[in-house]
């Protein structure tokens, strides 16, 4: 007790009151070597001696030759290099490219990486060379690095001596120089916010994100976006359409569902709009079909498809793309409290089809059979694309390096895979084989929510059901985003450890190509 009372003040005096500090600001100038302070540059395979190495280097009698060749760096691709101490410079972070070409993709992995390096380093300034004259790399490496330098601390006390880190300003040095901030604040700004915003909602727990809290924080997003209407169905509105694949997973929790959508009018009045629909479960617990502890925390990252398709169309709004697009959340908690739905419950969804629950933790397609069928109602979208951290089997099958792609349509597939690549958000095409209809017969309901017992292809199952709630003529897209959601230890350049927002450059960029800007 007594050491307790001697505790508390010691603490209060160690312990700040500073939680969550601001990211670096991004700025533009032009192209020139800095003759000190702290330079990221970029190098290719083997550390040519050209542009802002050469220079850098020259100005430094060659001692960044010395300390590369010393480290044994070669400029491999993602290897990265943070010198301190050459010549005049505090610091000089060195970036490599491989042999890869200076594409946009290339530029935002660049700059991705020296945001990951600057949120980490109490320097005021950093500033980002780049001497070529690619269109638009200024706007992309300051993409990439507002993409890197992300990370959530809200929750975190900062002792009031310790270095602040991660604080001051990104400058991007490209020959476009200032005009290069214009291309960036209209096309590519409103992205890394959409971006933001997606990973915040993920990377809150679950008693801070419920269905209600997540549809407050959207319309905080939202307001002041043109062109926006946002309308949330609540349960007597969703009683009313009949919607039991979404009441049946929110009635075994206190926190009720929502149907939350956002819609974005800013091509023409009347064309068909883009649909993009999520999957929201903010806590999966399971439900009565229970999880196991292990890792069950991670199941608050449940809701990053509803995430990622209100931030895809918060990205659309917000650099004010000439289409109509809307996203749907289907938003629910899966607990196993005293009302909640039992394995062998049959459900009527609001197309009339009912589904036999073969597993409560199959709580996904369950709401999304309602959700999917409700854009297409609603919409007549010339497009769905259902994002949902769907299944297990995903991530067995592709890891952390691809989300599973399923379509009937050979044009959208091909569309997305290409997105994926342009993006960074890489999507590798499943088959959606016709047994999996036989391996989802259910004997006394339209379908059932899984196979029932171990077979395998629990991932084209997933997909399946989805898919058998799209009408034919309706071009669907699912993205099984499980594996990808969420990244442990092992980064990308633009997603750092923690919730990656999945989903919001692909359907981006997707949007970007399919009316080609
Ligand atoms: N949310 C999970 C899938 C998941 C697992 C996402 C791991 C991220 C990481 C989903 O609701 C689930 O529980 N799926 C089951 C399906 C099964 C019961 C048919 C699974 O994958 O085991
Ligand atoms: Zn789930
Ligand atoms: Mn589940």
């Amino acid at each position: 007790m007594r050491g307790l009372v001697r505790l508390v003040p010691a603490l209060l005096l160690t312990l700040g009151a500073t939680t969550a500090s601001a990211q670096r600001e991004i700025k533009f100038a032009p192209y020139a070597v800095p003759s000190s302070g702290t330079i990221a540059l970029s190098v290719r395979q083997d550390v040519p001696q050209e542009g802002a190495f050469a220079e850098v280097d020259a100005a430094v009698g060659g001692a960044l030759r010395r300390a590369v060749t010393s480290m044994n760096y070669r400029g491999e691709r993602d290897r990265v290099l943070d010198l301190g101490g050459v010549g005049p410079y505090e610091r000089v972070i060195l970036i490599g490219t491989g042999n890869e070409a200076a594409t946009a993709r290339i530029l935002e992995d660049v700059g991705g990486w020296v945001g990951q390096v600057a949120a980490r380093s109490p320097v005021k300034r950093v500033e980002i060379l780049w001497p070529g004259s690619e269109a638009d790399a200024g706007a992309h490496l300051a993409f990439g690095a507002e993409l890197g330098q992300y990370r959530f601390t809200k929750y975190r006390q900062v002792a009031a001596n310790a270095p602040v880190l991660g604080e001051g300003e990104i400058v991007v040095r490209t020959p476009a120089g200032d005009a290069a901030g214009s291309t960036y604040s209209a096309q590519w700004r409103p992205v890394a916010t959409a971006v933001k915003f997606t990973r915040d909602l993920i990377t809150e727990p679950a008693s801070e994100i419920y269905p209600e809290s997540f549809v407050e924080r959207t319309r905080e997003a939202f307001r002041g976006v043109a062109n926006v209407r946002i309308e949330v169905l609540d349960v007597p509105a969703m009683e009313k359409l009949g919607m039991g694949g979404m009441l049946s997973v929110g009635k075994g929790s206190v926190r009720p569902p929502r149907l939350l959508v956002v819609r974005y009018d800013g091509g023409k009045s009347g064309t068909a709009p883009f649909a993009f629909v999520g999957k929201g479960i903010t806590f999966d617990s399971g439900g009565v079909s229970i999880k196991p502890n292990d890792g069950m925390w991670r199941m608050k990252t449940d809701m990053s498809g509803a995430a990622a398709v209100t931030g895809a169309v918060l990205a659309l709004a917000g650099r004010k793309a000439p289409v109509n697009a809307v996203a749907i959340a289907a938003l629910a908690e899966n607990m196993p409290d005293g009302g909640a739905s039992r394995p062998g419950d049959v459900i009527r969804t609001m197309s009339g089809r009912t589904f036999e629950i073969m597993s409560t933790d199959a709580e996904g397609r369950m709401v999304l059979s309602d959700a999917v069928w409700y854009a297409q109602k609603q919409f007549k979208p010339r497009v769905v694309i259902d994002l949902a951290t769907l299944t297990g089997a995903i991530t067995t099958a592709l890891g952390d390096d691809y989300a599973g792609l399923f379509s009937r349509d050979e044009q959208l597939a091909t569309q997305l895979i290409s997105a994926g690549e342009q993006s960074g958000e890489y999507l590798w095409r499943m088959p959606l084989h016709p047994s999996y209809a036989k391996d989802l017969e259910s004997p006394i309901a339209d379908i059932r929510n899984g196979a029932g017992r171990p077979m395998g292809g629990g991932a084209g199952h997933g997909a399946h059901f989805i898919g058998s709630w799209i009408e034919s003529g309706t071009p669907w897209a699912h993205l099984d985003i499980a594996g990808m959601a969420w990244r442990e230890a092992d980064p990308l350049p633009t997603s750092p450890p923690g919730a990656a927002a999945f989903g919001v450059r692909v359907l981006d960029r997707y949007v970007r190509m399919t009316t080609s800007q």
